[in-house]
């Protein structure tokens, strides 16, 4: 039998934001972080990296029952850091903190594919011409968006592989912006199933603000 832990990396400084930590931000009285839980139900193991020393005020804030940890430097850090401090699983989900509405047939989509290939991640296929532009603000070229998929989280990983990973990449110094990119950096087949166009990111205010004036699920 599989035995799941989803990390959460949460630690991240909200700079984008003004400072304001989004997780914590509230829709309908409930902190983000809170209604994207929802859609993890079943998951017993839940471990979140927030920003060093907050771990107290954030269990109060949340009020859910969690293992909190120190996060570190940049996000594979946290992530790093939250996989060491999860409950010996057989499997795991990252999900960033940031995406209060991942939704639960994305989560089942993505621990079935995780189950199958070893490793699964929700994905969008392109559908906008995309355009490289210059610090002028000036087009210079458009990049064919055939094969390009954008993709969000949550990602799923067999435990060992991304342990192994982890471990590769700090002999080897890479940096990633995903655990999806750590494993097709060690060769790991990587599935992709259907994204969902609500799973968003809170990046920006700009985002904030049409989140809040949007219909939910
Ligand atoms: O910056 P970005 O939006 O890509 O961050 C994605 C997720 O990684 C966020 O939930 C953020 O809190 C988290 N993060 C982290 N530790 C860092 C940087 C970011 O846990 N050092």
């Amino acid at each position: 039998m599989p035995r799941w832990s989803l990390l959460i990396p949460a630690a991240g400084s909200g700079s984008r934001m003004g400072g304001k930590k989004k997780p914590l931000l509230r829709i309908d009285g409930k902190p983000l972080l809170v209604h994207a839980l929802a859609a993890f139900r079943g998951i017993a193991d839940i471990v979140i990296a927030v920003p060093p020393g907050e771990g107290l005020r954030w269990k109060r804030q949340l009020g859910i029952d969690a293992t909190f940890v120190d996060g570190g430097a940049r996000r594979q850090d946290s992530v790093e850091r939250a996989l060491v401090a999860a409950e010996e699983p057989t499997h795991v989900l990252v999900h960033d903190a940031a995406r209060p509405f991942p939704g639960k047939e994305l989560v089942k989509r993505v621990m079935e594919a995780t189950l199958k290939v070893g490793a699964a991640i929700p994905g969008l296929a392109v559908t906008d011409t995309l355009k490289r532009v210059d610090a002028l603000g000036l087009v210079t070229g458009t990049v064919p968006r055939g094969g390009l998929w954008q993709v969000q989280t949550p990602q799923g990983a067999r435990a060992d592989w991304l342990r192994e990973a982890f471990a590769r990449a700090a002999r080897e110094e890479w940096d990633v912006t995903d655990e999806a990119m750590l494993l097709e950096k060690c060769g790991r087949p990587v599935a992709v199933v259907d994204g969902d166009p609500r799973n968003v990111k809170v990046t920006t205010a700009a985002d904030w603000k049409l989140l809040k004036g949007r219909g939910r699920r």
